[in-house]
């Protein structure tokens, strides 16, 4: 084919250990993952609340395929919106304490979707957290904003630009938990300062809902920030909520505005009701099993504290931990060790991560148990033990 770069390119991912594929899975989600017929204890999946095999949301997803059928048929403007995605939006707004919200179906295209609509103008500014989601780098930089970013965290930073912007619209972009490293955005931060150069908020907090927060509401809620009218909330439903979708809240003007000028809103099929009304189960499940919340703070300190001394771990505030290898090359034998134990982790590299910051991300779920846990950070501690007295 023409395109000459793409074998180019191909070669040299196979050459820097960057080469990526696709394992073909019997079953990827709960406890136990199951890859050609051999179970392994899953330490990789997003599902951090255990919740996707529930009988509640299957049973949901059901009824609602009985009712609605498969699929929407098509964008939310012509015949894509029922009762039921109403339902959910009503639902979300009431959780997040947000005046309105807007389903999507996947949080990628939300991201980028609200970016490239919000940044139309080259007198509009959007100032990016460097740990930002590809979603949000590719919205914020395929559009016309001016689009700057501040190092991880770095409040200082952050309001430096801001102080020496000439945007008129400002647009702070973060995230609740770092899907990377675990740790969390500096909301109280992130707000002052926007309040400080009257900028908008956006948050990204795919990781911090169902995990955070007393009714699971996510990392504001966690930090007891109040939110105001600049806020604008991106939640995912794929992860904690063992669903698919995402979901926008903001103040009713800019929702109508996203229904009115937003392309990958206008443009695409609507998710299927039936996953709406999954999802809205697995809402009501992120009140009433607080316990999973729970199990997973326990089950992350108990792995914590298992852990060598020798060990370098990302700073988690989750149930997110990165262990630290190094080299795509030590990441990729680590894992490789871990699964001949049992036990399946990925090696995360660049350019997910940046160079020489390989790691094996560790995702902990209410699924896991005492005895998981132990055993995980046994292994670890021998396998990559071994790999450091090795170098
Ligand atoms: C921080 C963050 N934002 C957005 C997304 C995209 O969400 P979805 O998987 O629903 O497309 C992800 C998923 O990887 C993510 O980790």
């Amino acid at each position: 084919m023409s395109f000459s770069f793409i074998q180019a390119q191909l070669a040299k991912q196979q050459a820097l250990n960057l080469y990526r594929t696709r394992k073909v899975l019997d079953k990827g989600t709960g406890r136990l993952l199951i890859h050609q017929g051999v179970k392994y204890i899953n330490f990789s999946s997003n599902d951090y609340l255990g919740l996707s095999q529930h009988p509640d949301i299957k049973s949901a997803y059901i009824k609602g395929i009985e009712q609605y059928g498969c699929g929407s048929g098509s964008s939310s403007l012509v015949t894509g919106y029922s009762k039921a995605h109403q339902e959910l939006e009503e639902l979300i707004a009431d959780w997040q304490q947000a005046p309105k919200c807007l389903l999507f179906s996947t949080g990628f295209s939300a991201n980028s979707g609200v970016l490239s609509t919000l940044g139309q103008n080259t007198n509009t500014g959007f100032y990016l957290d460097k740990l930002s989601h590809a979603s949000l780098i590719d919205g914020a930089f395929n559009s016309r904003a001016k689009s700057k970013r501040f190092k991880h965290n770095d409040i200082n930073q952050l309001n430096e630009m801001l102080s020496n912007s000439n945007s008129i619209d400002k647009l702070i972009i973060a995230e609740g938990v770092y899907s990377m490293d675990g740790d969390t955005g500096n909301l109280s931060g992130l707000n002052d300062a926007a309040l400080k150069h009257q900028a908008n908020l956006y948050i990204d907090d795919a990781h911090g809902v169902g995990v955070l927060g007393n009714n699971g509401q996510g990392t504001f809620s966690q930090q007891g920030i109040e939110k105001g009218s600049h806020l604008i909330q991106m939640i995912t439903f794929g992860k904690a909520l063992a669903t698919q979708g995402a979901a926008v809240t903001g103040s009713e003007e800019f929702i109508d505005y996203l229904v009115n000028r937003c392309r990958d809103y206008i443009y695409s099929t609507a998710m299927p009701a039936a996953n709406a009304l999954a999802t809205i189960a697995s809402i009501k499940l992120c009140h009433s099993e607080r316990w999973r919340r729970e199990k997973i703070s326990k089950l992350t300190n108990l792995f914590k504290s298992k852990l060598d001394e020798c060990i370098e771990i990302t700073d988690s505030e989750s149930s997110i931990i990165g262990i630290l290898t190094g080299s795509e090359e030590s990441a990729l034998f680590c894992q490789q060790q871990l699964k001949n134990n049992g036990f399946w982790l990925t090696a995360i590299r660049p350019p997910t991560v940046e160079n020489g910051k390989s790691r094996l991300r560790v995702t902990i779920t209410s699924n896991h148990n005492d005895n998981d846990i132990s055993e995980l950070a046994n292994r670890i501690n021998e396998v990559i033990g071994k790999c450091l007295q090795n170098k």
